[in-house]
């Protein structure tokens, strides 16, 4: 009963956040006009395409020529390193995936004190375990190569004419990477920043049509992930313990009072354990297995100590009574200490893991400080019970002493 009315606001919740999630993804242009950075700076040349990357602000132009037996492609990159001396990258895979490693790379690097430079770069599985990155020649045949910076914008633009084979290089299924880094050392690029969007760059491009495919499922079960975690572990839990705090002190209905908590924390429990199902799916596809440990780890301590907590209740002691009146005896005090305990942990560490999954998935920050709000109207409550319950007890202390 109290289940089904916790979960009719709940799907509300869900609906409208996700869709506010993704109406703020942005729109993807295909046709080349001034909005593309290469534009303004007139390093354009002759792309009759454009496409303005899903990550990290990049933007790709590009015009083919079907010659024999290669396909001319000429095209333009730019990208806006993380600091003032970096690097930004765009590359071809060969492979059946977009992805990092087997990349033949165009990078330009900017170092702090030094010229631009740009060069091609064969990447390995090496690269990825942190081999120093040299240049190399690669299979594709590129001329023109240029690259280009921005005072006004930071941006760094690369330019060049690539002679691809089609057997090896569809051009209607491209599969294309990007990325930036912020610092260069010795004329060696350094790791990349292990963000999401730094995760994201890549997809299967046609540039016959200018249209680029990716996994939207992904973004899907992230948004699930972030949403569903939030409302079962940062707002059902805490409420429900608030609940169970307050009702303490009202001796009317006790029963409805537990049962409202008891409700509130398994629709809680509930929600969660779907939310976490989905984060471990996430993290068990993900090719960064390693990269957000601390966010994996307290996710897992969360549900264990929650299934504990949930399996609490059928140890717990059964109430004795003496004469009417219920008797406080040491088994149930000792497994109320350990019940709190256990409690406070979980909703802190929820809370911790919460924000350190905001600081992974980044929504818009909006979304961050209605969480903040809602926590301090909790502290407040939470608060404002506590001082109602001290001037109850205190006043009939007096009534008793009198
Ligand atoms: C533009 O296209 C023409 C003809 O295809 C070619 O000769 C010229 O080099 C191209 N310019 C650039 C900047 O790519
Ligand atoms: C850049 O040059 C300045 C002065 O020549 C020097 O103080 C600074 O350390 C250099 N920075 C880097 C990153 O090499
Ligand atoms: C680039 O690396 C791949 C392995 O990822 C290798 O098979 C290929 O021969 C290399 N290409 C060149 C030109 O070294
Ligand atoms: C871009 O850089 C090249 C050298 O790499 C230079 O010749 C060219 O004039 C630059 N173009 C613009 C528009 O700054
Ligand atoms: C066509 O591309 C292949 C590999 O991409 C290269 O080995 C070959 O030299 C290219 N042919 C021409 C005529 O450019
Ligand atoms: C390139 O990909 C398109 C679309 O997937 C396909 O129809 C075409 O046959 C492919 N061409 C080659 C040469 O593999």
């Amino acid at each position: 009963m109290a289940i089904t009315t916790v979960s009719s606001p709940a799907l509300v919740f869900l609906v409208v956040v996700a869709s506010f999630l993704c109406t703020s993804t942005r729109a993807q242009h295909s046709s080349c006009d001034n909005s593309f950075s290469f534009f303004e700076e007139g390093i354009a040349g002759n792309v009759t395409h454009c496409r303005k990357l899903r990550t990290l602000g990049a933007e790709l132009g590009w015009s083919y020529h079907n010659t024999t037996p290669n396909v001319t492609l000429n095209i333009v990159f730019s990208a806006i390193p993380s600091a003032a001396g970096g690097w930004v990258a765009w590359g071809l895979n060969p492979g059946n995936r977009p992805q990092m490693v087997g990349t033949r790379a165009l990078i330009a690097l900017r170092p702090a004190n030094g010229t631009l430079a740009m060069n091609t770069y064969n990447l390995t599985r090496d690269t990825m375990l942190g081999c120093k990155l040299q240049p190399s020649p690669i299979e594709v045949q590129v001329s023109n190569m240029q690259a280009n910076f921005s005072e006004e914008t930071g941006a760094i633009t690369m330019s060049a004419t690539l002679s691809l084979d089609p057997s090896t290089y569809n051009i209607s299924e491209l599969k294309h990477v990007w990325q930036v880094g912020s610092s260069v050392v010795d004329q060696v690029p350094q790791k990349h920043r292990m963000r999401l969007k730094n995760f994201d760059s890549f997809e299967v491009i046609d540039l016959t049509t200018g249209r680029g495919f990716r996994d939207t499922g992904l973004t899907k079960q992230r948004v699930a992930h972030g949403v569903l975690s939030v409302f079962g572990w940062g707002i059902l839990l805490p409420v429900g313990v608030i609940i169970k705090r307050y009702s303490r002190n009202i001796t009317k209905n006790p029963e409805v009072w537990f049962m409202l908590h008891i409700s509130f924390q398994i629709s809680g429990y509930t929600v969660g354990v779907t939310a976490w199902a989905i984060g471990i799916a996430l993290m068990s596809n993900s090719r960064h297995f390693n990269t957000f440990k601390g966010h994996r780890t307290i996710g897992i301590i969360i549900f264990c100590l929650a299934t504990l907590q949930i399996m609490a209740l059928w140890l717990k002691p059964k109430k004795k009574y003496e004469g009417g009146k219920i008797i406080t005896d040491r088994p149930r005090k000792y497994w109320s200490i350990y019940h709190h305990l256990v409690g406070y942990t979980l909703i802190t560490l929820s809370i911790v893991n919460i924000f350190k999954g905001f600081a992974i998935l980044r929504p818009p920050p909006v979304w961050k400080w209605i969480y903040v709000g809602l926590l301090a109207a909790f502290s407040c409550v939470a608060f404002g019970l506590e001082v109602a319950i001290w001037v109850h007890k205190s006043r009939n202390n007096k009534k008793t002493s009198r």
